[in-house]
């Protein structure tokens, strides 16, 4: 069932009236407390700016990190603050250091129309993250409508995700929120073919639940980073110091014979000793990893193969990196993903980019704004394409 959105509500559910908007602002600062990558920070601002364009007063929500309910200066979301009124020029945004205070409160009731504040961290109070109802009613209190913008929380039950929709209405879903359900919904349901999924990252246990789902909706399922390794050792190769979940094996080895030729694996690794050894690095056969040795990437053989595999779709959705990207020579893999993912959107294809680490391999790769869609939401992405509701978008009101 579609949600409410922004766009829903008329002219005079906005002015003058104070929009509870529950942000992600979860993101990087550096050894100075700065804000390093800003990603987040400038997916949310097309709802700031369409709430404030229409006279609203948008009180911002979030959390950083993860304090133990309790106020841990260097979560603080001040620094965050000071990038968004840079990314608002000529816009009024303060910082309230607190959250469910009367300080807080007074702060929402003097802001005026086209203002924005931002409040302190939700995960410094105790009622958070454990959903409670009474923290709920003081932050339904911070506003006379609420937005959920927080992608990234979604799959989070907690009360500023969840606890307050229930309580303050209209509750919608924020621009950033709508277009993430676009188009990862799109592509579970009506996606054009082919469909090519492309999962990677270093363990087969997160990712069992997303193969399982998407298997019956792919054309083609490639798989990358470490986690080929489990399959390999579900084949009977040799892995070498590579990283295996011997409890997974059995598993592995049920989802190859399910799959049968949809579940494509890399046909060759790039090895070394390890991780710093990148010197030593080279290509062979699945078949020929050295006992020795590790697979920290794809090999090119499988690099090229994966590539044209993308380049021959309609549809392709990508989660989790090919190596140990992080680390050089072993990102060559995973920016092969994201150059052939490029060329493909820009022969037409859908791409879709899932969070966490492959957005992050993405935007270094400077080939983010060549994708259809890079998700902001890394576990929220994750257990949408498994099948499985969010409450955070779950509460939100209907059409
Ligand atoms: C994320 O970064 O994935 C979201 O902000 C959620 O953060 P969490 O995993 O700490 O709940």
């Amino acid at each position: 069932m579609a949600k409410l959105t922004i766009r829903d509500l008329p002219a005079d559910k906005l002015r003058g009236q104070r929009a509870l908007v529950r942000v992600d602002f979860n993101v990087p600062l550096d050894e100075h407390g700065a804000v390093s990558d800003d990603t987040r920070i400038r997916a949310a601002i097309p709802t700031i700016e369409y709430l404030l364009n229409r006279g609203a007063r948008v009180v911002l929500l979030s959390h950083l990190g993860r304090p133990k309910a309790k106020a841990e200066p260097k979560y603080s979301l001040e620094p965050v603050s000071r990038r968004l009124a840079e990314l608002l020029p000529g816009r009024s945004v303060t910082f309230v250091e607190s959250t469910d205070s009367d300080e807080a409160q007074k702060a929402t009731h003097e802001l005026k129309d086209g203002e924005v504040v931002l409040l302190e961290n939700t995960r410094f109070l105790p009622g958070e993250e454990t959903n409670d109802v009474g923290l709920s009613r003081t932050l339904a209190e911070l506003g006379d409508l609420y937005v959920n913008d927080a992608f990234g929380t979604a799959h989070r039950a907690h009360a500023s995700t969840e606890g307050v929709a229930r309580l303050l209405k209209p509750a919608v879903a924020g621009l950033l929120m709508q277009k993430e359900l676009d188009y990862l919904q799109g592509a579970l349901d009506e996606p054009k073919k082919p469909f090519v999924a492309i999962l990677g990252g270093s363990k087969i246990s997160g990712k069992i639940d997303v193969i399982e789902a998407l298997l019956p909706k792919v054309d083609a399922l490639l798989v990358g980073g470490a986690m080929a390794c489990t399959f390999y050792k579900a084949m009977g190769l040799e892995t070498g110091t590579s990283l295996v979940e011997p409890d997974r094996v059995a598993m592995a080895k049920e989802l190859i014979e399910k799959a049968g030729s949809i579940l494509i694996l890399p046909h060759d690794a790039m090895v070394a000793p390890s991780r710093e050894d990148g010197g030593k690095a080279r290509a062979v056969s699945r078949e020929n990893i050295p006992a020795d040795m590790a697979m920290l990437d794809i090999g090119p053989r499988s690099a090229e193969s994966y590539s044209r595999a993308i380049l021959s779709a309609q549809t392709v959705l990508w989660n989790g990196p090919m190596g140990v990207f992080e680390s050089p020579p072993f990102d060559k893999g995973t920016r092969a993903i994201a150059d052939a993912m490029a060329q493909a959107t820009g022969k037409g294809a859908t791409t879709i980019v899932g969070g966490g680490d492959s957005a992050a391999a993405v935007e270094q790769a400077g080939l983010a704004s060549k994708m259809s869609h890079v998700s902001t939401g890394g576990g929220a992405s994750l257990e949408f394409l498994e099948g499985k509701t969010l409450p955070g978008v779950d509460i939100l009101d209907e059409r």
